[in-house]
């Protein structure tokens, strides 16, 4: 079979990989790709179409004979790819435009998991900032609290505010410098949840789901959690933050619950679930949905899949996904990210890239492009995050080590990456 996978990040790299590793698949496009994707060579091939060009996308799936598609970003979701490709029966993995607003509207899930009693923090709804300050204002308002435009702001859209001053002008820069868009239109302020995160994915076809291995996520640029927040420095798997106990939790109050729920209201939930955990003293609560597979945590929970992951996406599409393998393996992952100097803020782009040959014999080692381009057999840095450097080990120390033997020997001006990614667990 032909499949067609969307997007331009290291999360789609990796779905590429994970794809053309499957028996079933003759060919794999990634509309647009990177430089990553470019070179795989073998089944893989690049087709220059944006991941929010729908109409162009679904032509281009009917002349290909695409059997299956793959959406990773979010964007296409929230536009409604997904409704289009089954308005012609063409099968694809995602949410519906409605089930997307899980992700693409905070006020939406935060309302769905109020209604459907699945553990959250506490959060009021504002449309504009006279009322969002008076809140803010009040005596009874304990600091800190969590302020987030409701639309997608590719995850730069939450401010932790500890006190008054930093939420009023958290606000203003919501509400009157409009710094999002109509992304924030609608704010949500929310009790500040203590704990650790940790990510767990599902893949649903609605009824059923199958779960990867829980990952976590560096979301800070700098080492220690500190600094600005980014789309995510590195991660590993499985996070042993969570235990059997607390993912059978997991399951219980927030999973069933959601399917279910999204079921009830109408819009059955389909394709990746991402569920974003705070973790206090074993006690889950949601933080975040996302609609779709993360980036970073990708990276890392693929590669752990033993099964065949297109027969798993393609029994998501039949509802047969109870009848198919979803077997791990028992090794630990971990990503890290190199990034170009200045990111999240400010970065150049158009750095030549040198890779030591010895990385491409690295046993265990899956080097993931995110923001590069590769043309005229010269690789540059094209993105704010430029690789995610996967490595498996037998446990989460070694995958870490190899990691970071690799990522010593990917070079390019004002290359920086965290050095303490997967520390914590250790
Ligand atoms: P979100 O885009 O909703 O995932 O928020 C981005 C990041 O902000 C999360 O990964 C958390 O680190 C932090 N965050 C969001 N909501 C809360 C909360 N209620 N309490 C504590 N931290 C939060
Ligand atoms: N890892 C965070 C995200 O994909 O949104």
């Amino acid at each position: 079979m032909n499949v067609l996978i969307i997007g331009s990040g290291a999360r789609e790299h990796a779905i590429a990989w994970s794809a053309a590793q499957s028996e079933l698949v003759e060919t794999v496009f990634v509309a647009p790709g990177n430089g990553g994707t470019a070179r795989m060579g073998g089944k893989v091939r690049n087709v220059p179409l944006k991941a929010t060009a729908l109409d162009d996308l679904l032509l281009f799936a009917g002349d290909n004979h695409v059997d299956l598609t793959i959406v990773g970003s979010e964007q296409p979701l929230e536009l409604g790819i997904v409704d289009l490709f089954r308005s012609v029966h063409r099968a694809i993995v995602g949410p519906t435009q409605a089930a997307a607003r899980l992700e693409s509207s905070k006020v939406f899930s935060k309302k769905f998991m109020q209604l459907h009693g699945i553990p959250t923090a506490d959060y009021h709804v504002f449309r504009d900032f006279h009322a969002a300050s008076t809140y803010i204002e009040l005596p009874e308002t304990l600091y800190p609290q969590v302020i987030k435009a409701s639309g997608l702001c590719a995850g730069k859209g939450v401010f932790i505010a500890l006190d008054r001053n930093e939420a009023l002008k958290a606000i203003r820069e919501l509400f009157e410098d409009r710094i999002f868009g109509d992304a924030a239109n609608e704010v949500v302020i929310e009790e500040f949840l203590e704990g650790e995160e940790a990510s767990v994915f599902a893949l649903t076809d609605g009824i059923t789901y199958q779960l990867f291995l829980p990952a976590q996520d560096h979301k800070r640029i700098g080492n220690g959690d500190t600094g600005k927040n980014t789309g995510g420095m590195g991660a590993y798997a499985p996070a042993p933050l969570v235990t059997p106990e607390v993912l059978q939790k997991v399951e219980e109050r927030i999973i069933r619950p959601t399917l279910i729920g999204m079921g009830a209201e109408g819009s059955p939930y389909t394709g990746f679930l991402y569920v974003g955990l705070m973790i206090d003293r074993g006690e889950p609560s949601v933080v975040e949905y996302n609609a779709r597979l993360g980036d970073p945590e990708t990276q890392v929970v693929l590669p752990l899949l033993k099964s065949d992951f297109i027969a798993a996406l393609q029994a998501s599409v039949d509802g047969t996904l109870g009848d198919v393998p979803f077997e791990m393996h028992e090794k630990s992952a971990a990503t890290v990210v190199i990034a170009s100097g200045g990111y999240p803020d400010h970065y150049e782009t158009g750095k030549v890239i040198t890779i030591a040959d010895e990385v491409a014999d690295m046993e265990n080692c899956l080097v993931f492009h995110a923001g590069t381009s590769y043309e005229g057999g010269r690789l540059t840095t094209a993105g704010g995050r430029v690789f995610s450097v996967t490595a498996l080990g037998e446990n989460l120390r070694e995958s870490i080590e190899r990691a970071y033997l690799a990522v010593e020997k990917i070079g390019f001006d004002g290359a920086y990456y965290r050095t303490d990614i997967g520390v914590k667990a250790l």
